[in-house]
């Protein structure tokens, strides 16, 4: 069976093709994929500008699906399902994925099948070439969310912890651009910190909810705590944030991701060790950061724990982790395609409702 993927909850435009066999367990199987993001488009106004995503969404959505049809040697009436992002996400982004799929799908007379966007990041590991075995621990870490989950198959996840404010890539993002760093500051943040050579032990910044007992986060103190010291060095200096030395804004960005990543690692330790599950899977935007894979990895091997990465393509949006999870769906029996000609999308959607 083929399915195709298709991705708009925010500022990527992905498309993608798998192919799975429902009658057996063998892996699903990407065969291609495209995908265009939208980060330049937004970076003059420092962030995702919700009308400009939908209208480019709309754009490149069919182009992309004809590059997937093409570098595969497929037809549309080869597909046999179309999948979607269903949420959650930017409401009118979300719009024109699911319009279109289920467009497409009515007009081939073929099912559809809404994703969530958060699944898809949570399976996006199968992609890769050492998939993960079930059960496990997940962190997953994305520009919107931040939950530690056990993961006891396909759907049946039982959440363990969440941010109860701002979410790991948000904490990332918002210290980026108090730093004068273009959006998503993220993996900007990151590499100013890498090639400057940032002592993370330069401020003493919050690791709010350290202590607090429980696997829940919150990012949005350490944020104000970044905003208070950039104010400091900026007046010290007598500069603004974007005219003071690297050296300097590589300390606070080291110090940044430091205070972010100890948060992240303490607490999916205390997940496994809750949980006494030995496999750990990481998923989402942030789960690309060298310096927490770094210190995971450091860690996890001296506890024999198995750690699981996407390869960093599948780690921000794309379209190859929609039509796998509905593939990884539709073969554990936890969903079915339908034939629907009215859809909808969910912007706000808890993954434990799913
Ligand atoms: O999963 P994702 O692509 O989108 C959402 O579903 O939200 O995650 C995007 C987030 C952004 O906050 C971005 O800054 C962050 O992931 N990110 C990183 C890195 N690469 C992406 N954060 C830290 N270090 C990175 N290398
Ligand atoms: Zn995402």
């Amino acid at each position: 069976m083929l399915i195709l993927g298709i991705e708009s909850s925010c500022d990527e435009t992905g498309v993608a093709l798998v192919e799975v066999d429902l009658n057996t367990q063998k892996l699903p199987t990407l065969l291609g994929h495209a995908l265009h993001t939208q980060i330049a488009m937004h970076q003059p106004f420092g962030g995702v500008v919700p009308e400009l995503a939908s209208r480019d969404h709309i754009q490149r959505v069919l182009p992309l699906t004809q590059n997937v049809l093409d570098t595969t040697r497929k037809t549309l009436t080869d597909i046999d399902v179309i999948a979607y992002t269903q949420g959650p996400g930017l409401a009118g982004a979300l719009l024109v994925g699911a319009g279109v799929a289920c467009a497409l799908a009515a007009a081939l007379d073929k099912p559809s099948l809404g994703v969530h966007h958060l699944e898809g990041h949570l399976l996006s590991p199968f992609l890769g070439d050492s998939p993960p075995s079930f059960p496990f621990v997940a962190l997953l870490v994305s520009g919107g969310h931040t939950q530690l989950m056990s993961v006891q198959g396909v759907g049946d996840y039982t959440l363990l912890g969440e941010s109860v404010d701002d979410a790991a890539g948000e904490a990332f993002d918002k210290s980026a651009k108090l730093l004068g760093l273009p959006y998503p500051g993220g993996v900007h943040l990151s590499n100013l910190a890498a090639e400057h050579r940032g002592n993370e032990k330069a401020h003493a910044l919050p690791r709010p909810l350290l202590h607090s007992g429980d696997l829940n986060f919150s990012f949005a103190g350490l944020k104000t705590a970044v905003s208070v010291l950039v104010k400091k060095i900026e007046l010290h200096h007598q500069l603004h944030a974007e005219q003071l030395p690297k050296t300097i804004l590589a300390d606070i960005a080291a110090s940044t991701q430091a205070a972010i990543v100890d948060v992240l690692v303490k607490k999916t330790m205390a997940a496994l060790q809750k949980t006494k599950l030995k496999r750990l899977v990481v998923a989402g935007g942030v789960g690309a950061n060298s310096k927490l894979r770094q210190q995971l990895n450091a860690i996890t091997a001296l506890l024999g724990i198995e750690v699981h990465y996407p390869q960093l393509q599948w780690c921000t949006d794309n379209g190859a982790m929609i039509a796998m999870a509905a593939a990884m769906r539709l073969q554990s029996g936890q969903q079915q395609a339908t034939r629907n000609m009215a859809f909808n999308v969910k912007p706000r959607w808890d993954l434990m409702d799913l």
